[in-house]
């Protein structure tokens, strides 16, 4: 039989002791990993605490899933299939993960219990390097003093010689053919944000690259200093975020004379790091049912959403009561 508390064992045994063990551990403030963000907006910070953050470490746990950010689709989903247990990467906050209502009264409603593990997962595995296909011989995860602000220097794995090499492997790693990215013509969906070069083409060569993500702080002072660093750089690759042109990021390397790619969007990361973070669960606790919520966002044009009958309903709604 398999408690919460084994999870937690189990959380706390692969982030080599991350984990948030008892409320102690939170009032005295001793653990790096119970990170508070904020973008000082009045009333939206939110501490991450590692951990279990809903249940009790007896309940019994037959099936876990795990899922990247937490939302009432996931809730309604782990009740219907009878999951006991979520562990979720992103940070959860009341109401903002669970619909609007408190997590406690919706999660205990369906006797689930929830776990969260962001920071204390960030740094322990080179996944994201692999899937790119490089390997960092340099790596710094608070390049000038900005925490956060990941850079790796890598050289290509020996079946990496060009650009496109690196846009197939991921198109072949994430499983996007063009049945999964073409759709229905009016609605896209997020696995449509595939890799795309930005500067040179599908033959560059890259040997060397420079692997940043652009929503961390990284500056074209941060490119220029790290060139002169490392003058074997070749290429730019940005993953997780990307940039659109025209941006000074692409300028900057462009003056340098370095290719510009950009890889897997943040919408993968539920492959890059949560299929590993299953798979860990899954080989600690063989017992346990393991399943990954995996999400796809669709953007549908008003005009075409739902049916007939709907669309009449919320020009009614909106013509009766939702204006002045
Ligand atoms: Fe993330
Ligand atoms: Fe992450």
């Amino acid at each position: 039989m398999v408690l919460a508390r084994d999870i937690l064992d189990v959380l706390d045994d692969i982030t080599k002791g991350r984990c948030l063990k008892n409320s102690e551990d939170f009032s005295t403030n001793k653990n790096p990993y119970i990170v508070t963000k904020s973008s000082n907006i009045p009333g939206k910070a939110i501490t991450e605490l590692p951990g279990l953050i809903c249940g009790n470490l007896d309940m019994e746990v037959k099936k876990i899933a795990v899922v990247m950010t937490l939302s009432e689709h996931d809730i309604e989903l782990a009740a219907a299939t009878k999951v006991d247990a979520i562990i979720t990467h992103h940070p959860v906050a009341d109401a903002c993960n669970s619909g609007g209502l408190l997590l406690k009264d919706y999660l205990n409603l369906y006797n689930i219990s929830l776990f969260e593990l962001h920071e204390a997962l960030h740094g322990l595995h080179p996944g994201m390097s692999w899937i790119h296909g490089h390997v960092p011989y340099y790596s710094n995860f608070s390049y000038s003093n900005i925490p956060g602000n990941v850079v790796y220097v890598g050289e290509t794995l020996p079946e990496i010689k060009t650009l496109g090499d690196i846009l197939n492997r991921l198109n072949y790693l994430m499983g996007l053919n063009s049945h999964m990215c073409l759709s229905n013509n009016n609605e896209k969906n997020s696995l449509c944000l595939r890799g795309e070069i930005l500067l040179g083409n599908e033959n560059s060569s890259v040997k060397n690259l420079i692997h940043i993500f652009p929503h961390t702080g990284f500056t074209p002072s941060h490119l220029e200093e790290l060139v002169l660093k490392f003058p074997n750089i070749d290429t730019v690759l940005v993953s997780f975020s990307r940039v659109f042109s025209p941006h000074q990021l692409i300028e900057k390397a462009n003056e340098l004379g370095l290719n510009f790619i950009c890889g897997n969007s943040h919408t993968f990361e539920i492959f890059e790091n949560g299929m590993p973070l299953a798979q860990a669960i899954k080989d600690y606790l063989p017992d346990l049912e393991v399943v990954i919520f995996k999400e796809v966002v669709t953007s549908v044009p008003l005009e075409n959403i739902s049916t007939v009958q709907m669309r009449d309903y919320a020009k009614y709604i909106s013509k009766k009561y939702l204006h002045k």
